[in-house]
C-alpha cells in the first residue's frame, strides 16, 4: 500500500528551489502574528490553546483544556459549552457590528446580495426555527447538497445553533455518491436546490436527490431552496425553503452545547472504496479555526475583505468560508460558479469589485490562471491584495512565482497551508509578517501545533532528509473519529506509529536544510486531482460495476494543470464485444464513473490491457502503471508474477496508437 515517499514524484525538483521572500517592514509592523507567538505555545502548549480559545463566547467555561486520555480520541476545553453559531452571528450584532457585511455574495449570472451580520442573524434564526418546527434537534443528521448559495450557510450555521450535525455533500458528487453518504450517516433530512448555475448555464440539482432519496429510507423531508427556476418533480417529502423558512420567527435563542458535542460530518476519500465520515466537534474546532484564520491570513476585520474561492462541500469552505472567518466577524466575498464565466477574468472583477484584500484559492486554479495568460489579471487593478494564500495540493515553484508576481503585486505575502479534512484547520503555514516565504514550501508547524518528518520507524529524520509527515501532539480540532467506524479511524491514522502515538497523515514530507518542510504528495493510494481526494480503489470499483469490465488499475498521473489526472487501466469482459474497446466505449466508460461518484473521478485516460502487473500475492503494481501512464521507462519489473506483462502492457499500447 505504502510506497516510498516522493517516488516518482515531480515534486522532488521542488527542492531544488532555494529563493526566500522576507516580510517587508511595513508588512511586519501590522502583523497579527508575532515571533513571540511561537515561544509562547512552545512554552506551555496548553496554556497557549486556552488562550486561543479565549477568543470565543463560553457560556460555561471548561475545566480542563485537554483530556488526552482516551487517546486516540482527544476531549478539548473538557466540560466548557457554547454555541457555534451564536459565536459566528449573534455576539457580533451584539457588540454593535450588526450592520458590518458579513457576505458579499456574487452569483454566477451577475446577480449579488449583500447580507450584514444582523441579517444573517435573522436568516439562520428562521432556519434553524424551520429545523425545529420538523423536529430535528440536537445530533441529528441533515445532509446539505447545495451550489454556493447563501441558504447553504444559513443551513450549515442553522444546524450548529440546534445542535444537528451537517454533512455537507458536494453539489458535483453523483446521486450515488450522495445516497452512501445520506445512509451512512443516517440523515433525516436533506436540503437543496432546485437547480444549479454551472458556466452559464442553470443544471438541475433536484433530479439527483430524488434519486438517492429514493434509496435512503431514513431521510423523512427535503428542503428546496429555488434557485434557478427549473421544473422539479415533487415528492410529498419536499417542502420549498421560502415556504417554510420565511414564514418563521426571525428570533431564535440559542442554547449552549457541550464542547465535544458533534458539530459535522464531512466524507473524504480514503485507500478504500467507501468514503470516511470524519467528525468534528464544537468548542476544539472553533478555537484553531479561528486562531488559524486570524493569524495565519493576518484577518482585520474592520478593513479586510476576504475570499476563499472553495466550495463549501469540502472542508477548506468549512473551515474557511464558513467558522474561521465568521467567528472572526470577517467581511467576505462568496462566489456562486465558475472562474471563467462569462470570461476569464471573473475572479480579478469581482477582486476589483469588492476591494478583496485577502484571497485563498488552490494550485490547481492557479496554474489554470497561467495558462490563461498573465495579461488577463494584468488589466485589472488588483492593488487591494495583501495576503495570498494556498492549499489543497503541493504549490509549484512557478505557479508561486508566477502567483506573487501577477496576483500579489510582487509584495503580497503567500501562505501555503497544509492541512487536510481530518485535522479540521490549517496545521502547518508560514505566519505572514513572521516567517520569510519560500516558493514549494508550507514550512513549519503553526504554534501549538506539532509535526514532524520520520523514517519507517518512526525515527525524525535529519535536515535534508526524507520520510512521512506525523502530527505528534494533540490538537483541538482534530477529527474526533470516522462515524460508526472505530476501527478504521485507528487503522488509518495510528496504527502506522503505535509505538511512538504519532497521527500519519498519509503524505510524504522532506526537511530543507533549514529545517523547513515540503510537501511531497501522498503515499497512500490515494490520487490529488485538482485538489480534490480521490481513491484509486474508488475508481476502481465504479469502472469494475459496468458491465464491459473484468479489472481495472487505477493510478494518478502527474498533470500540468490539475496536479494529478487520473489514468485507469482496464480488462475487458470475455464476451465485450469487438467494439468494447473503441472511442464510443471509452467515453461510456468515463461517464460511467462520473454517473457513479461525480464529473471529478473521470478518468483522463482510459487504457485497455489484456493483463495488469501483479506481485505474486496478487497485489496490482501501481508503480508501474504509472511509469506507463507517465511515459517513463517501465522501472523494477523482478516482483511480478509475471515480468512479461509490462511487455504485454506497453506493445498493446503502442499498436492502439
Ligand atoms: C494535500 C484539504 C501540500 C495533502 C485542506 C493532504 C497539501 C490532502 C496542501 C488533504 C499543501 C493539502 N501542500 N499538500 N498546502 N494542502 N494538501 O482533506 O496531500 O481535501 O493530505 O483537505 O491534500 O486534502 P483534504
Amino acid at each position: 500500500m505504502t510506497q516510498s515517499p516522493g517516488q516518482g514524484n515531480a515534486l522532488d525538483n521542488l527542492l531544488t528551489e532555494s529563493r526566500t521572500f522576507p516580510p517587508s517592514d511595513e508588512f511586519a509592523a501590522q502583523a497579527n502574528a508575532q515571533p513571540a507567538l511561537y515561544e509562547e505555545a512552545k512554552a506551555d502548549r496548553e496554556a497557549f490553546w486556552a488562550k486561543q480559545a479565549e477568543r470565543l463566547h463560553w457560556e460555561t467555561k471548561w475545566d480542563q483544556v485537554l483530556d488526552w486520555s482516551g487517546a486516540p480520541f482527544a476531549k478539548w476545553f473538557v466540560g466548557g459549552k457554547l454555541n457555534v453559531a451564536y459565536n459566528c452571528v449573534d455576539r457580533h450584532v451584539e457588540s454593535g457590528h450588526g450592520e458590518q457585511v458579513a457576505i458579499h455574495w456574487e452569483g454566477e449570472p451577475g446577480d449579488s446580495r449583500a447580507i450584514t451580520y444582523a441579517e444573517l442573524q435573522r436568516e439562520v434564526s428562521k432556519a434553524a426555527n424551520a429545523l425545529t418546527s420538523l423536529g430535528i434537534g440536537a445530533e441529528d443528521r441533515v445532509a446539505i447538497y447545495m451550489p454556493m448559495v447563501p441558504e447553504a450557510i444559513f443551513a450549515m450555521l442553522a444546524c450548529a445553533r440546534v445542535g444537528a450535525l451537517h454533512n455537507v455533500v458536494f453539489g458535483g458528487f453523483s446521486a450515488e455518491a450522495l445516497r452512501t453518504r445520506i445512509q451512512d450517516s443516517e440523515a433525516r433530512l436533506v436540503i437543496t436546490t432546485d437547480g444549479q448555475y454551472r458556466r452559464g448555464n442553470p443544471a438541475p440539482l433536484k433530479p439527483a436527490v430524488d434519486e438517492a432519496v429514493a434509496g435512503a429510507p431514513s431521510v423523512e423531508k427535503v428542503i428546496v431552496v429555488k434557485r434557478t427556476d427549473t421544473e422539479v418533480a415533487w415528492t410529498d417529502k419536499d417542502v420549498w425553503w421560502h415556504e417554510l423558512v420565511d414564514s418563521q420567527s426571525d428570533q431564535h435563542t440559542p442554547e449552549a452545547f457541550d464542547s465535544e458535542h458533534p458539530l459535522f460530518i464531512l466524507y473524504t476519500s480514503g485507500t478504500t472504496g467507501k468514503p470516511k465520515g470524519i467528525l468534528h466537534t464544537s468548542g476544539g474546532y472553533l478555537t484553531q479555526a479561528s486562531y488559524t484564520h486570524n493569524y495565519v491570513f493576518d484577518l482585520k476585520p474592520d478593513t479586510d475583505v476576504y475570499w476563499c474561492t472553495a466550495d463549501i462541500g469540502w472542508v477548506t469552505g468549512h473551515s474557511y468560508i464558513v467558522y474561521g472567518p465568521l467567528s472572526n466577524r470577517v467581511t467576505q466575498v462568496v462566489y456562486e460558479g465558475t472562474p471563467n464565466t462569462p470570461n476569464e477574468g471573473r475572479h480579478w472583477d469581482i477582486v476589483e469589485k469588492y476591494g478583496v484584500s485577502i484571497y485563498y484559492t488552490a494550485p490547481t486554479l492557479i496554474r489554470t490562471f497561467m495558462k490563461w495568460g498573465a495579461d488577463i489579471p494584468a488589466k485589472h487593478d488588483l492593488s487591494s491584495l495583501r495576503v495570498l494564500g494556498s492549499v489543497g495540493e503541493p504549490i509549484n515553484p512557478e505557479a508561486w512565482i508566477w502567483y506573487r508576481e501577477n496576483i500579489g503585486g510582487g509584495k503580497a505575502p503567500i501562505v501555503d497551508t497544509w492541512w487536510q479534512t481530518e485535522t479540521g484547520a490549517i496545521m502547518i503555514s508560514p505566519l505572514p509578517g513572521v516567517v520569510s516565504t519560500k516558493p514549494g514550501s508550507a514550512q513549519r508547524p503553526l504554534p501549538g501545533i506539532g509535526a514532524k518528518v520520520v523514517n519507517d520507524e518512526g525515527v525524525e529524520v535529519p535536515h535534508g532528509g526524507g520520510g512521512y509527515l506525523v502530527l505528534d501532539e494533540p490538537w483541538p480540532s482534530m477529527l474526533r473519529g470516522i462515524w460508526g467506524d472505530e476501527e478504521r479511524y485507528r487503522d488509518t491514522y495510528w496504527s502506522r506509529f503505535k509505538d511512538q502515538g504519532f497521527y500519519f497523515a498519509g503524505d510524504g514530507a522532506k526537511y530543507d536544510n533549514d529545517g523547513d518542510i515540503w510537501l511531497l504528495g501522498r503515499v497512500d493510494d490515494v490520487m490529488n486531482v485538482s485538489g480534490h481526494r480521490i481513491s484509486t480503489t474508488e475508481v476502481e470499483s465504479a469502472l469494475v460495476s459496468h458491465p464491459t469490465v473484468a479489472e481495472a488499475a487505477v493510478v494518478g498521473a502527474s498533470d500540468e494543470t490539475t496536479g494529478q489526472g487520473i489514468v485507469a487501466f482496464v480488462i475487458l469482459r470475455g464476451g465485450a464485444g469487438a467494439d468494447a474497446g473503441g472511442a464510443e466505449a471509452i467515453k461510456a466508460l468515463r461517464d460511467h464513473v462520473a454517473k457513479e461518484i461525480g464529473p471529478i473521478a473521470k478518468p483522463r485516460q482510459i487504457m485497455v490491457v489484456p493483463e495488469l502487473p501483479k506481485t505474486r500475492s496478487g497485489k496490482i503494481m501501481r508503480r508501474l502503471l504509472r511509469d506507463v501512464a507517465e511515459n517513463r521507462t517501465v522501472g523494477d519489473v523482478t516482483t511480478l508474477a509475471d515480468s512479461s506483462v509490462m511487455d504485454l502492457i506497453s506493445a498493446g499500447l503502442q499498436s492502439g496508437k
